[in-house]
């Protein structure tokens, strides 16, 4: 049972697989928050957990008139409202008709609940028998405004992870306006940690920041309509004495795609709160009598395991309860895409011989990127029209797929949906549908607009024409492209009082359509993208089960790119492809070895003109297809481990370990040769320790115990004299891949 409730003092635990997390209705019928950590063994009573000042303290306020010490300036809350002493960050703050926005929620009910139920027009973990999770809803109702609060929270026997969200319904006669409806609040009684968290920009997505906490409101957040590159929806906090793989880590991750805010406020007395949802700015939410809103769900982890520790338990969520449909668990294809080899510059004869040359090297899935559709020579045009373009594409789609897909390899498509150029037949017909303020100026990115996803003809629109691309041959993948971030926002369809809802009713738009398109086409593996990692979140992949991680191929960003994201989100989502030399987004040139060692850990495949790499590297592009191919289960499986960090040093090191801890492979990279190097191991984490394991390269035996405490020794890199047949690692960008395999 991993709910304990005690009725009679209204006190909720929440017991994980080696997490708790505690809380009580305190005397004012709010939830005050007790714990949240490593588990402990429940106890009838945790009233002792709950404290307070023994005297008044200054210029407090409290809560009832006489008491001077209900204060809830000194207490940890679940759920703090606006306008009741608790100074520090709301989570909600609704305006009433009179213009007064203070509210009282207090403690009506509780329900629970096996197995966790879906969240409304949202995305969300989900259970898939009534026994590996328990929910617990409190119900708080405002009694003047006939409003409930429900506050949901889900936890998973065998998981370390707790899910929460929050519903407000309307029972009143009068129309409500939410101002600020966030998915979680939590108190911690301290400020000793790091904020980690995860920034960047395009091309240069989810580089990891780590900051020591101070006194103040620490915040990201996205107002770009996109969960967004500049700041993924997740942050945690990591005890200051924590590291990769030991200490205390709370991650928290927002499941939803568009304007988030996320922080942490230290106050006066040195406690933490944590606060993520929807962003308070430029929103508001009218709720009508009979009415609900739902936020987006927030997942928290926590972890004694450090910051690897907190990953695992990311990963396995989204790999395996957020990810869903047939691709979940299907070993993913090795693709190529001809986006870098052609750009919009191709006809059939150019793809087929991409193609062609690509499945002979042991490629599964040809992606025909941007540019099929008529008109479409430039990125200035023709998005809206889906039809292929007859003068690059004598055979259209159909005859495309067909000829593409007649050895074993099948056929993906590139399409950009939310978009619309201002040349093209859909502009001239629906000029209304973009996105905008009418008579306003209206910036463009890229060229294009964005379509109204609030309203229901575009969607439905959308639909329809996606349903007969999707439809038209034989189509076994598409990639879901987003090249632009939402500016002047406003629906010509909603009244001017719902304006600021149409970003989140954009996503909720999105979210639909998705749905009744990953339904539709239930075989079809869909991969995500908006210009790579702008919108790279769990609410995506819900519907998607992999994102193109970033428009950067380089494999030496791609190294931080890559290690920022793996905090989060596991190797089964992130689309990684080798490309071609000097790299088109930083200029640089790197052995096509290392190329294919970054992108190997990840959904892996060429972004190249393959037709013309030369003789020897298509022979090295065959050996690693096969080793691809004999190592995607590990990969798309196995535990990742990072183990050296790109941000802190010139090396990078990673593994991943199968679940049973037979084999895995360990990566090591680095960036600029160092002269005269000396000798180097690097440590192992996630082996079985009395395993004896095999290294394939060198035929070392160790057993995982000694790969984790005294090191995988490294072969002697070139220390400068002379090149001889086993020189290692003489030269910028050098990179090995070890196999370590149980010795039977
Ligand atoms: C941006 C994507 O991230 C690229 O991979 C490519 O698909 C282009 N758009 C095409 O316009």
């Amino acid at each position: 049972m991993p709910i304990y409730i005690n009725e009679e003092k209204k006190q909720f635990h929440l017991q994980g697989k080696n997490t708790s997390y505690i809380f009580r209705i305190m005397k004012n019928g709010q939830p005050g928050h007790l714990y949240f950590g490593k588990k402990v063994a429940h106890r009838e009573d945790f009233s002792y957990l709950f404290q307070l000042p023994n005297e008044p303290l200054g210029n407090a306020t409290f809560t009832f008139e006489g008491d001077q010490h209900f204060s809830l300036e000194f207490l940890k809350q679940e759920y703090p409202v606006y306008g009741t002493g608790d100074f520090r960050e709301p989570a909600i703050q609704v305006s009433q008709p009179d213009g007064s926005r203070v509210t009282l929620f207090e403690y009506d009910s509780f329900n629970l609940i096996k197995g966790k139920p879906a969240l409304d027009g949202l995305p969300a973990v989900y259970t898939e028998s009534a026994d590996e999770a328990e929910t617990l809803e409190i119900k708080l109702i405002d009694q003047k405004l006939k409003a409930e609060l429900t506050l949901s929270y889900t936890v998973f026997h065998q998981k370390n992870v707790i899910l929460r969200n929050a519903k407000l319904t309307n029972n009143g006669t009068e129309e409500l306006k939410i101002n600020r409806m966030l998915s979680m609040s939590v108190d911690f009684p301290d400020a000793d940690y790091d904020l980690v968290h995860l920034s960047g920009a395009w091309i240069r997505e989810r580089n990891i920041e780590s900051n020591r906490l101070h006194k103040g409101i620490q915040q990201i957040d996205s107002k770009r309509g996109t969960s967004s590159s500049q700041n993924n929806p997740f942050l945690a906090l990591k005890a200051v004495n924590a590291d990769e793989h030991s200490g205390d880590v709370y991650g928290f991750n927002l499941v939803y795609s568009g304007n988030f805010t996320a922080g942490v406020q230290v106050d006066h007395y040195d406690t933490s709160r944590v606060f993520m949802g929807i962003n308070p700015f430029d929103f508001s939410w009218r709720l009508e009598p009979g009415e609900a809103f739902q936020t987006p769900e927030a997942v928290l982890v926590y972890s004694d395991a450090g910051l690897n520790g907190m990953s695992h338990s990311f990963h396995d969520l989204y790999q395996n309860r957020i990810v869903r449909g047939v691709w979940r668990d299907k070993e993913r294809p090795v693709l190529i895409n001809n986006w870098e080899a052609t750009y919009f510059d191709f006809n059939e004869e150019k793809i087929l011989s991409i193609s062609d040359e690509a499945n002979r090297l042991g490629v599964e899935l040809f992606v025909l990127d941007d540019g099929w559709f008529e008109g479409r020579n430039n990125d200035t045009t023709s998005l809206g029209d889906w039809t292929p373009d007859l003068n690059k594409l004598p055979n259209g789609i159909a005859g495309l797929a067909e000829k593409v897909s007649r050895d074993s390899m099948k056929f993906g498509i590139w399409v950009e949906p939310e978009m619309i150029s201002k040349k093209s037949a859909l502009y001239e017909n629906h000029p209304e549908w973009i996105l905008g303020v009418q008579d306003r100026h209206l910036s463009h990115g890229r060229n294009q607009f964005i379509l109204d996803l609030t309203r229901q003809d575009v969607r439905d629109y959308l639909f329809d024409a996606l349903s007969k691309v999707f439809s038209s041959g034989p189509i076994a993948y598409v990639k879901w492209d987003m090249n632009r971030v939402m500016t002047e926002i406003g629906s010509a369809q909603l009244p001017p009082e719902r304006q600021e809802e149409t970003a989140h009713r954009y996503i909720l738009g999105l979210y639909e359509l998705l749905e009744r398109l990953v339904s539709a086409f239930p075989d079809i593996l869909f991969e995500s993208c908006a210009s790579g990692g702008n919108r790279f979140d769990p609410g995506m992949l819900y519907y998607m089960p992999q994102t193109w991680t970033s428009d950067n191929t380089d494999a030496i960003e791609r190294l931080k790119i890559q290690y920022g994201t793996s905090l989060v989100y596991p190797l089964s989502t992130m689309g990684a492809h080798v490309s071609s030399v000097p790299n088109h987004q930083t200029g640089r040139t790197t052995p096509l070895e290392t190329r294919f060692n970054t992108a190997l850990f990840g959904m892996f495949g060429y972004e190249l003109d393959v037709t013309k790499m030369t003789d020897a590297e298509k022979e090295e592009m065959k050996k690693q297809i096969v080793f691809y191919k004999e190592n995607r289960s590990l990969i798309q499986k196995g535990d990742f481990y990072r183990l050296l960090s790109p941000f802190e040093s010139n090396d990078t090191s990673w593994a991943v370990v199968a679940k049973d801890k037979s084999e895995a492979l360990v990566a090591y990279y680095r960036i600029l040769a160092k002269p005269n190097p000396g000798l180097k191991r690097v440590k192992v984490f996630g082996l079985d320790p009395t395993t004896l394991y095999r290294v394939n390269e060198n035929g070392l035996e160790m057993t995982g115990e000694e790969l984790n405490n005294i090191g995988l020794l490294l072969p002697p890199f070139y220390n400068g004299t002379v090149h001889t047949p086993k020189t290692f690692m003489a030269g910028d960008f050098r990179s090995v891949v070890w196999k370590l395999e149980a010795v039977k």
